[in-house]
């Protein structure tokens, strides 16, 4: 059968479509970019945020009429959208075919097969404390980049978050089962793994007792992955400030193929709003982390997730937020509106800020990192950088694109026999907010 896959949301959905793809190519299917040729029409969900699930369910509401033109075609609902309203989803978008929670997307070919016998409605959104089995699988072909899942699940519990109730308890997948996929990849010409979980830094702690512990499983399996041959870059994503210890602090301050770019989601630079978001640290700790991390790693850059008008923000919360991304320097965000999620603490508070308000918000924090940024790149002209050569740029395929290790995309003219994977140097003359550009040398 031709599968068209519409992936929605974070890295980690991502990771599970093409996993899910690369499944069904081993049972014989075959997957299309082209919706309108497909015979099935998969929609991998994220419910985060209540503009995520509008724009999901707005495109599948359009799929009415392809429906009513090709009665045959069946489609299904796939993640956290689909754990999330389950039943109700079938009977709000009647054209929809099947509905799979987050932990049952491993039936996908099964019910693939099903459907393709014998036509009923399915929803399946059972959780389960066992790990999904055949996630591991990849599709390499012309990349050098790629994800691997290490845990799912989050146990967290912030105020605001849909996450611990979509996707269930932390689920860490074992070390060496990491290991084996990522030396698999790498021997099939990936130079650089992306680390994934929605609450990495406790990767295999989920047995952990309620204090901030001291040992980190994650910096153990980057200590395994940064002895791969031929890995050249090893990133994480998303990690949790409250289990950022010194142990992950010298892991990375230690191991060369770790990249020197975090991503530490700070949601609030208000000690009395992280309060109120269950975060468990506060601003404090936070820069602790943020000052030890620039003590010990060269030219380290950061990147963050903020949430601006959570319930009950101030102006002066919020100017405490800009503060704080400005002494971590922050050199990318994820800068969101907050969105309130059914069934969450946060969204029965009663402090519910303003659209208006929010609007502002957003765009004073989106100018300032532009500012910000901008000044930091232009600080980086005249420096020499080593950059993962990723291919032709997309804008103009004469010039080549690839990365510093601190994540900056650094665009420059190839030489000759260049290939994608290759380390370069290149000589930075030129910068954006965005961008660097340079000269190989
Ligand atoms: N509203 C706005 N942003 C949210 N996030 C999570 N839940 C919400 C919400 N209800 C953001 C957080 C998190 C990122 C993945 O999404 O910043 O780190
Ligand atoms: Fe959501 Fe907090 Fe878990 Fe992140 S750590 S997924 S924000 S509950």
């Amino acid at each position: 059968m031709k599968i068209y896959i519409k992936t929605y949301g974070c890295q980690m959905n991502e990771r599970d479509s093409e996993a899910m793809a690369a499944v069904l190519i081993d049972k014989g299917h075959e997957i299309v970019t082209d919706e309108k040729i497909a015979d099935v029409l998969l929609f991998n969900t994220c419910s985060v945020r209540d503009s995520a699930e509008r724009k999901a369910a707005g495109k599948v509401g359009i799929l009415k009429r392809l429906k009513k033109i090709k009665p045959d075609i069946f489609i299904g609902i796939l993640g956290c959208m689909a754990q999330r309203k389950g039943d109700e989803l079938l009977k709000e978008l009647p054209h929809v075919d099947f509905v799979l929670g987050t932990d049952q997307i491993g039936r996908l070919p099964e019910i693939i097969e099903r459907e393709a016998k014998k036509r009923e409605k399915i929803s399946y959104t059972e959780t389960t404390s066992d790990l999904i089995q055949g996630l591991g699988q990849h599709i390499i072909k012309n990349k050098i980049s790629e994800f691997i899942s290490i845990m799912r699940g989050c146990d967290m519990f912030c105020s605001y978050c849909i996450v611990p109730y979509v996707r269930g308890r932390e689920k860490s997948r074992p070390q060496e089962d990491i290991v084996i996929e990522a030396e698999k990849i790498v021997s099939l010409g990936i130079k650089e793994i992306t680390l994934l979980g929605q609450n990495v830094s406790a990767y295999g702690l989920d047995q952990r007792a309620n204090t901030r512990p001291e040992n980190s499983p994650l910096a153990e399996l980057l200590y395994k992955l940064n002895n791969i041959n031929g890995l050249e870059r090893i990133r994480f994503a998303s990690p949790h400030p409250y289990f950022f210890n010194d142990k992950l602090i010298n892991a990375i301050a230690d191991l060369p193929k770790v990249c020197n770019s975090i991503h530490l989601p700070i949601q609030s630079g208000s000690d009395k709003i992280l309060k109120q978001m269950n975060r468990r640290y506060d601003t404090a700790i936070y820069m602790d982390t943020i000052n030890k991390l620039k003590a010990k790693v060269p030219d380290i850059t950061f990147s963050t997730d903020i949430i601006v008008a959570f319930p009950g923000e101030t102006n002066e919360d919020f100017l405490a937020s800009k503060d704080l991304m400005n002494e971590v320097g922050v050199d990318n965000a994820y800068i969101f509106k907050y969105s309130p999620r059914e069934g969450t603490p946060a969204a029965k508070s009663g402090d519910q800020i303003p659209t208006s308000v929010k609007e502002e918000r957003h765009q004073i924090l989106l100018s300032d990192l532009a500012v910000r940024t901008t000044k930091h790149n232009k600080a980086l002209e005249g420096r020499t950088f080593d950059i993962l050569v990723e291919g032709p740029s997309k804008r103009n395929a004469e010039r080549w694109t690839g990365r510093t290790t601190t994540n900056k995309v650094t665009i420059f003219d190839p030489i000759q026999n260049i290939k994608p994977g290759d380390l370069v140097k290149v000589k930075i003359d030129r910068s954006t907010s965005m961008t660097l550009f340079g000269e190989i040398i």
